[in-house]
């Protein structure tokens, strides 16, 4: 069974390039393999890696409820959404990366769906850790049949609002009933010290961050180029912070295990 790693928080905050740093420090500890899925539908995971996706899951939903569909003969429709899953795996040594994307029409994807969830739920035991991007609303993470997460980091950018948007997410995951093994709220983006307000409202709302990663001008430079986070150096602020994070995670892990 793969380790489950999810990033929730709204747009802006941080998740992508909280995502890439995780897989880095799992891809240079050697914890491979890695699946990175990216379940924003505003997708921009593969950017942050430096991997090109060309499909999404999303799309070929839309092509398989669509007129376009031509499957070879002596295939089930099954059969074929399970090949074309395949294809939309963009793969690299030790990460691999799926991207669900956003379905165009309106139509009900109920019976893809399902296999889906399936292809999903399949593929990440081929994993050592999988680590996913979500949005705040967690609209994949809600759909999978296996809900466990062994890691939820619920990140935030320097703000109130932000603050704020953790505590619901957090309320979200008690009313989907996701098993999540530990919760881990995360500060990003803070210029130097947390401001007073910020740490009022996590005080108010009994939020203690497991994690303060500092505004790192090399990270926003590289995310300028479309450089992989992958290549930052590991004198990169945001990385020492993450790699932190992630130590202890784990260290935490080992001795919660019987
Ligand atoms: N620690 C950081 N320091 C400086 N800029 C950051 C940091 N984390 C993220 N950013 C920048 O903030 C913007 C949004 O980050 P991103 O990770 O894409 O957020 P999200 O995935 O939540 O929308 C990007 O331009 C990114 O480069
Ligand atoms: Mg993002």
């Amino acid at each position: 069974m793969a380790f489950n790693i999810a990033v929730a928080g709204k747009g802006g905050c941080g998740k992508t390039s909280l995502a890439s740093l995780i897989i880095r420090y799992v891809k240079n500890n050697g914890m491979v393999p890695i699946l990175a899925v990216d379940a924003d539908a505003n997708a921009n995971l593969g950017e942050s890696l430096g991997l090109s996706v060309t499909h999404t899951v999303g799309e070929l939903l839309d092509e398989f409820q669509g007129e376009k569909l031509n499957i070879p003969p002596g295939m089930t429709k099954e059969a074929y959404l399970d090949f074309k899953l395949n294809t939309v795996l963009v793969e690299s040594p030790g990460l691999d990366l799926l991207t669900m994307g956003r379905g165009e029409g309106p139509e009900c994807y109920c019976y893809p769906n399902l296999i889906i969830r399936k292809f999903a739920d399949e593929l990440s035991d081929n994993y050592a850790y999988t680590v996913m991007d979500n949005e705040a609303g967690m609209e994949h993470l809600s759909r999978r049949t296996t809900q466990n997460v062994d890691a939820l980091l619920l990140v935030s950018n320097h703000s109130v609002k932000g603050v704020r948007t953790i505590a619901r997410i957090q309320e979200l995951v008690t009313s989907l009933k996701l098993v999540v093994r530990m919760e881990l709220p995360v500060i990003s983006m803070v210029p130097g010290k947390l401001d007073p307000l910020v740490s009022k409202e996590l005080d108010r709302l009994e939020i203690e961050p497991a994690a303060i990663i500092p505004e790192d001008e090399e990270l926003y430079q590289y995310d300028l180029e479309l450089k992989s986070l992958l290549e930052l150096p590991d004198t990169s602020k945001a990385v020492r912070a993450v790699d932190d994070l992630m130590g202890k995670v784990l260290e935490k892990v080992k001795t919660s295990s019987p």
